[in-house]
């Protein structure tokens, strides 16, 4: 190491984020013997579908190696945005492309978010909490609570704004929880929005794993929403395009301004066959997308069972997402330990702390393996949580 790099400042990394980060570390093998299931994975348990490929071949063949300026995609982008979500965005000035929605989020969140800022947020939940961390704005967390099947509650929103609030953060559906947020809720925070004059972001990257209880809505459709809401969604669980990275923040145009900077500092352009896969993506035949959701649901189902026959564990079927976010508390130990014990028995599950403080005692599963996984990962999980039993009661 030279003598200045111990100089450098090291930002001090959100607890979330560094619980999150050991886990994507764990995921790439570092583990000795090489057969631990992944029982939490946050990857589509498939693989993307073959006219999706395709057009990424065909564009790399074509001689699309250069910085993508025209529109197709953003068009594409905004024709879903009005048919799917009723949200009339412009595609050139209302839409910022990024390398997935997590990097939607982060190029928002630089543009916009204040050093200082309140920003509201649920917890448990995904990004929102170290992307405030990062810039150096406040978290205010809202519980969220499986009374109400971990949707916000809008009183509980109300009761957190205070005069340095400048955003509210929405996922929905949610992860880990799969929480849907219905409707006459999101109408109630909207209301809230309003009066208190907050920017609104909307992660809606599980949009279309949905399975049908509580229809999608996009709070940026609702009356006096549009100009304060920048919606953030993407391909990479609908579409299962993880590994393509394509993802976009949409909204008002004096909202993206700011954000089209930050892209075109960090970015310029997504990659040219990520772009063209996308446009085939969204273009292109949908069967693939609500067959997924659909295989999902019948293993969500199987995985649901198992892990409710585990003593000490209890989970009820989520709303939206390929998780199903378990209680622990039955078994008297912390998340981290049980998480550890789990892993000694050769099955990786997600501790809750990595969402962020609401996700104490409760672990993320996720019904995306092969059956024949999910069943061997649930054996080995039951063993996990006898050990855990017998440990706390000791
Ligand atoms: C709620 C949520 N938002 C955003 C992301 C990031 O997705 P992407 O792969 O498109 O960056 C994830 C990934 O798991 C997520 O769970």
């Amino acid at each position: 190491m030279s003598a200045n790099a111990n100089r450098i400042p090291v930002p001090k990394l959100p607890e979330s984020t560094r619980v999150a980060m050991e886990i994507y570390g764990a995921s790439r093998g570092r583990f000795p013997g090489g057969d631990i299931i992944a029982l939490g994975s946050g990857d589509p348990g498939f693989i993307s579908a073959d006219h999706i490929r395709e057009a990424a071949k065909k564009a790399l063949d074509a001689g699309e190696t250069h910085y993508i300026r025209k529109g197709d995609l953003q068009e594409a982008i905004a024709e879903k945005m009005r048919t799917d979500n009723a949200i009339n965005v412009h595609p050139g000035e209302g839409i910022v492309l990024a390398h997935g929605a997590h990097q939607a989020i982060f190029q928002a969140f630089t543009a916009l978010v204040d050093e200082g800022a309140e920003v509201l947020l649920g917890s448990p939940g995904s990004y929102f909490e170290s992307n405030t961390l990062v810039r150096r704005a406040v978290p205010v967390y809202i519980p969220l609570r499986p009374e109400r099947n971990f949707r916000l509650d809008p009183t509980d929103v109300e009761a957190r704004v205070t005069p340095r609030t400048r955003f509210l953060c929405i996922t929905s559906p949610d992860a880990p929880t799969g929480a849907v947020q219905a409707r006459e809720d999101l109408l109630k925070i909207a209301e809230i929005a309003q009066r208190h004059n907050l920017i609104v972001f909307s992660d809606e990257l599980y949009e279309k794993i949905n399975y049908g209880r509580i229809p999608h809505t996009s709070i940026a459709s609702l009356p006096g929403m549009f100009d304060r809401t920048i919606t953030i969604n993407g391909l990479s669980k609908g579409w299962a395009m993880t590994g393509f990275r394509v993802g976009w923040a949409c909204g008002p145009n004096h909202l993206m301004a700011p954000i089209h900077a930050i892209y075109h500092l960090n970015n310029i352009s997504i990659s040219s066959p990520a772009y063209w896969a996308g446009v085939a993506a969204l273009r292109g035949p949908q069967d693939a997308v609500s067959e997924g959701t659909a295989i999902y649901a019948r293993k969500m189902a199987t995985l649901l069972d198992k892990v409710n026959a585990i003593p000490g564990l209890k989970a009820q079927f989520p709303d939206g997402t390929y998780y199903l976010w378990a209680s622990i508390e039955g078994t008297n130990l912390d998340e981290i330990s049980f998480t550890t014990i789990a892993q000694g028995e050769g099955v990786r599950v997600n501790p809750g702390t990595g969402f962020g403080p609401g996700g104490r005692g409760y672990v993320r599963l996720s019904c995306t393996p092969a059956e024949n996984l999910i069943e061997e990962g649930t054996k080995r999980l039951a063993r996990a949580a006898e050990k855990a039993r017998s440990f706390a009661s000791r």
